[in-house]
């Protein structure tokens, strides 16, 4: 540039009084001859003082500019070196600063995870984990992670949720798709059926931790009385515990979930698979409610009732009321949970009670309901990385099997119901795989939380008497095939 202006110099009368001038040629043309270096050496013609002037400020000005764009490059790469600087000691600062990451569990469960919160934040110095106390009821909870959802950035970070929530919550955004994060190796020791329940649209949403399967659990000193068998089909159940209360053995026959909630919903499921009937399936989205199987597990359900072997009061009551009965020792048999028995067995029946596999139809098989609980990361979480950290910890055999001896709650992953120092200390682990390698889904859809409910309702005036199981169960099924969008789809467990 400083030669261009020189010969522009060297050229112009102006600057240097000589005459050899640019001849009669616009500044544009005056410009790109000296930029490209050429001087005006003859000149015939005289030329506008004008274009000389006008040339003259294109140079200046294409010299500021050059030196302007010169300093600009060199104001903008410091400027990025010192953003780099100030960006990499922020994320230093951030991942040494303390954050608390929290979810919400059932209160019951929620001091269960004190020890393992304490470990994970001495292992991770700078994440505290909290587990916020929420109500003893599924449903109830799920309501509260809902509202957060709804109301925008959720307070939690980590989603402690039950099998039966995942696919509604991932398809309305709230989760963060974990599969980008796993290798497909690190999912294979896990019960597939788990797995299943984890996922939305093929993608895992939902890393479990325990799983839970519908089991029954009767007295062994009470039959031994009375030379009964453990039942097999549901009659059995019914007769066995009429002749135990009718020796004024057991005050009460049978004790199970008959509340209004979702309790309610997983004891239907195994009783109607019991039966060889289905609720919705996945697929083709049938409904099997008002199918006549349906009708007749119901009917068990309020015969069970009628007859008298379970309390009228039995529809009032959710898991932890049936366990305190039967924990007090009056029932003879109880649906429930695997996490009763490590309870019960601490109790005065301790050393008087089995478990078994749910009783069934004749010819057909046990059907036993699948539930169980994982973490999965909020999608508004600020902290999804020290979040999944603590996925990453309860992650491990070791950790999940510390996480059992504990707790007594059924693991997840396969290789732990054999588990030497598991079976020493849970002998009926290893049964226990059986069941839940049978185990069914309630159905994985997205509106499975509407599903329920309309269940939930009907099912509810059925066993209280207030419907008829098969009235009850067409409302049931009308209502689901009406959510489902199938309104024209009736009867479809007849095609
Ligand atoms: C248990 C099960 C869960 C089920 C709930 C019903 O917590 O693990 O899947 O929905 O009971 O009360």
């Amino acid at each position: 540039m400083r030669q261009h202006v020189e010969n522009f110099c060297d050229s112009c009368w102006i600057l240097g009084g000589q005459v050899n001038q640019p001849q009669n040629q616009s500044p544009k043309f005056m410009f790109e001859t000296l930029a490209s270096g050429n001087r005006f050496w003859s000149i015939s013609q005289p030329v506008t003082i004008v274009n000389m002037v006008i040339a003259n400020l294109l140079i200046l000005s294409a010299a500021t500019r050059r030196i302007t764009l010169k300093l600009i490059r060199q104001i903008a790469l410091a400027a990025t070196t010192l953003l780099l600087i100030f960006a990499a000691a922020h994320f230093i600062a951030q991942g040494q600063q303390p954050v608390t990451i929290k979810f919400l569990v059932q209160a019951g469960e929620a001091n269960r995870f004190a020890v393992f919160a304490e470990d994970f934040h001495r292992k991770h110095p700078n994440i505290n984990v909290e587990a916020v106390k929420g109500p003893n009821n599924t449903n109830l909870v799920e309501d509260l992670y809902t509202s957060a959802f709804l109301l925008g950035d959720s307070p939690y970070d980590l989603v402690y949720m039950d099998i039966v929530w995942v696919q509604k919550f991932a398809a309305a955004g709230w989760l963060e798709n974990l599969s980008p994060r796993l290798k497909p190796v690190e999912l294979s020791p896990y019960l597939d059926a788990v797995i299943r329940g984890g996922e939305y649209q093929g993608n895992l949403y939902r890393m479990p931790l325990r799983t839970d399967v519908g089991m029954l659990y009767y007295r062994t000193d009470f039959l031994k009385e009375t030379g009964a068998n453990p039942p097999e089909t549901f009659q059995d159940l019914i007769q066995v515990a009429q002749e135990l209360q009718q020796n004024n053995i057991a005050r009460w026959g049978y004790v199970w979930q008959g509340k209004q909630y979702e309790g309610l919903a997983a004891v239907f499921t195994e009783v109607l698979q019991g039966y060889g009937g289905y609720w919705i399936d996945p697929e083709t989205r049938a409904v099997g409610l008002d199918a006549p199987e349906a009708i007749t597990a119901v009917e068990f359900l309020r015969e069970t009732i009628t007859s008298g072997v379970s309390p009228e009061d039995v529809t009032t009551y959710a898991e932890e009321e049936a366990r305190l009965l039967f924990q007090n020792g009056e029932t003879a048999f109880l649906r429930n949970w695997p996490y009763v028995f490590p309870l019960a067995n601490q109790s005065d029946i301790q050393g008087k009670f089995a478990i078994k596999p749910m009783v069934h139809a004749l010819g057909l098989d046990s059907g036993a309901c699948l539930g169980g609980w994982g973490f999965g990361i909020s999608a508004s979480s600020s902290h999804k990385d020290a979040a999944w950290k603590f996925i990453q910890y309860f992650n491990q055999p070791s950790i999940q099997r510390q996480y059992f001896l504990e707790t007594g709650y059924v693991p997840a992953r396969r290789s732990l119901f054999t588990d030497p120092q598991l079976v020493q200390q849970y002998p009926h682990y290893p049964q226990l795989l059986e069941v839940v390698e049978q185990a069914v889904l309630r159905p994985p859809i997205a509106q499975y939380a509407q599903a329920s409910d309309i269940l939930q309702r009907y099912l509810s005036g059925a066993v209280t008497g207030a419907k008829s199981p098969r009235v009850a169960m067409a409302a049931a099924a009308q209502e689901t095939r009406a959510l489902l969008g199938g309104e024209l789809r009736q009867r479809d467990w007849e095609r």
